[in-house]
């Protein structure tokens, strides 16, 4: 009897040991490899969509500014500027988007519901972005692209990068500080007194830019940076 038990103890601990291995990678729906970095995070798969490099500064600069879900405001409760905080709204159900009221907001045909508020808007594309994010369990992921600091064109590089961290705040009469970073002129004026670069890199003296969520990484501020050498050309 007594070895029966234990048989069977042993049996059941076979199975789950085997059970557990089986099951790696604990994430099925973000299989690509760990990065030969070391540091932990992904090689970005472009069918992916990552939280921490697209939604979250896309979510910050669209909603997460002074006035409206940033945590000092925090308009209807709902404060919109880390994953935690996203996620605790319980606005987002995974892989459910058209139950996922963070999703159905931006979709909304009520011109009084709809987010974020009229004159700003998401493009089709940036709505895709948080549908596919949620689609595909909207996790808080992470990759690492590796930083190629031959690619830095206004059109390629720097302006996309503005519409994803900036253009949210920093577009038409409404502007925080006048900064229009919708345009290739208005990024060329932010240049003026170091305020673009100063406010990114965080110095002395400059608001430190974007006021939540991640700052830009260090490859963004290069490609930045030769594009200024460059003469901030509109290429
Ligand atoms: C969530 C809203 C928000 C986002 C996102 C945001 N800004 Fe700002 N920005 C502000 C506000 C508000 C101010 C005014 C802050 C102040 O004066 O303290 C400001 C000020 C600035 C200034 C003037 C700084 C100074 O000290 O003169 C620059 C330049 C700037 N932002 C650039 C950027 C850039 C570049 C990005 C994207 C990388 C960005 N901002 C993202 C809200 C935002």
């Amino acid at each position: 009897m007594r070895q029966t038990l234990s048989y069977t103890i042993l049996l059941c601990t076979g199975l789950l040991l085997g059970t557990s291995c089986t099951h790696e990678p604990l994430n099925p729906i973000d299989p690509n490899p760990i990065d030969t970095t070391g540091n932990g995070s992904r090689v970005c798969d472009p069918d992916t969509v990552y939280f921490q490099q697209e939604v979250l500064p896309l979510i910050v600069s669209s909603c997460a500014m002074s006035g409206c879900h940033d945590a000092a405001s925090a308009q209807e409760g709902v404060v919109l500027t880390s994953y935690t905080s996203i996620m605790n709204t319980g606005d987002v159900k995974a892989g459910q988007p058209n139950n996922s009221e963070l999703y159905e907001v931006l979709v909304e045909t009520n011109p009084n519901k709809i987010m974020p508020p009229p004159p700003a808007s998401l493009t089709a594309a940036q709505i895709q972005l948080i549908k596919t994010w949620i689609q595909q369990g909207a996790q808080n992921n992470s990759c690492e692209s590796g930083c190629d600091t031959t690619a830095y064109t206004f059109s390629s590089t720097i302006q996309p990068m503005m519409q994803n961290f900036c253009v949210g705040c920093h577009a038409g009469a409404t502007a925080s500080a006048y900064v229009q970073l919708d345009s290739h002129a208005g990024v060329v004026a932010a240049l003026s007194n170091n305020r673009l670069m100063g406010a990114v890199t965080h110095q002395t003296g400059y608001a430190a830019m974007p006021p939540s969520g991640n700052g830009l990484t260090d490859c963004q501020i290069r490609q930045l940076e030769l594009w200024v050498a460059a003469g901030a050309p509109n290429n």
